[in-house]
């Protein structure tokens, strides 16, 4: 029998459907569970692992490096469940690969946006950190995360962005009706004076958990919005976020080699 604890189901952990032991070291973490074949098209090999729910993993190896790519679902509660069982399946790094709305004028559509570290107006993190604990990324996966946007000459900006579970309201975009509460206005603003540089989802959640468990976390992204400008465009930058994400685990190895 299972335990209510630690649930698992025909020896698989119970959301991502994953063997515990069953995954590599390194894991990129998407949100969308369409982006994580797409990851693994650039690995010498892979093959899905799991799929249940949100949760989509593949397992492979990326230029002689074993990897994985689970996806999270959009937001901390999800987020929190994938990285507290990968974990449990053996990861010990992580990098998410995600999606952004970048709040400066400079930064364009499609450029990717590195996180040295997240604000944490995400929900999940409260339960395992007080809020003055800081969500910040590894530096060793950071340094490889900028290395490999150079290597590959991709515009790149690195700085803090913001972890919301509202991609509406919590972004400040009008909801149903225009409805906007006067504590989502000025929100553009306020994280403007701060210098971040960018809205997601999923950020606080994977750095403060990784570094509440001695692992290693590290973000990059697409700017497929601005608020600035007022520009959208689907999947910009996707490809490259996801060429410079599967290079910095390749980096990050060499050096955990030596
Ligand atoms: N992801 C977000 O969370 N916000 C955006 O504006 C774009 C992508």
């Amino acid at each position: 029998m299972s335990s209510a604890k630690r649930p698992v189901v025909g020896g698989r952990l119970y959301h991502i459907m994953v063997e515990p032991g069953a995954v590599p070291r390194y894991v990129l973490l998407p949100g969308d569970p369409g982006r994580v074949p797409k990851i693994a098209a650039y690995w010498d090999e892979g093959r899905e692992a799991a799929r249940n729910r949100e949760f989509v993993t593949y397992v492979g190896r990326y230029r002689g490096v074993p990897i994985a790519a689970t996806s999270t679902g959009i937001g901390s509660g999800s987020t929190a469940i994938a990285v507290e069982e990968l974990l449990a399946a053996g990861a010990d790094t992580f990098i998410r690969v995600g999606t952004t709305g970048a709040l400066r004028r400079d930064i364009k559509i499609g450029d990717l946006i590195i996180a040295q570290a997240a604000v944490r107006w995400d929900g999940a993190s409260r339960w395992y950190a007080p809020p003055e604990y800081p969500a910040v990324a590894h530096w060793k996966v950071l340094e490889s995360l900028i290395e490999a946007a150079e290597s590959l000459g991709v515009r790149h900006h690195v700085g803090i962005v913001a972890s919301t579970d509202s991609f509406y309201v919590g972004q400040e975009r009008p909801g149903y009706g225009g409805y906007l509460p006067p504590w989502a206005r000025g929100l553009v603003e306020t994280l403007r004076s701060l210098r971040v540089v960018s809205f997601e989802m999923e950020t606080a959640t994977i750095f403060t958990l990784a570094s509440i468990y001695g692992a290693r976390a590290g973000g990059v992204y697409a700017a497929i919005a601005n608020r600035e400008t007022d520009e959208f465009v689907a999947e910009a930058g996707v490809e490259d976020a996801i060429k410079v994400a599967n290079e910095a685990v390749r980096i990050l190895a060499e050096r955990d080699s030596r």
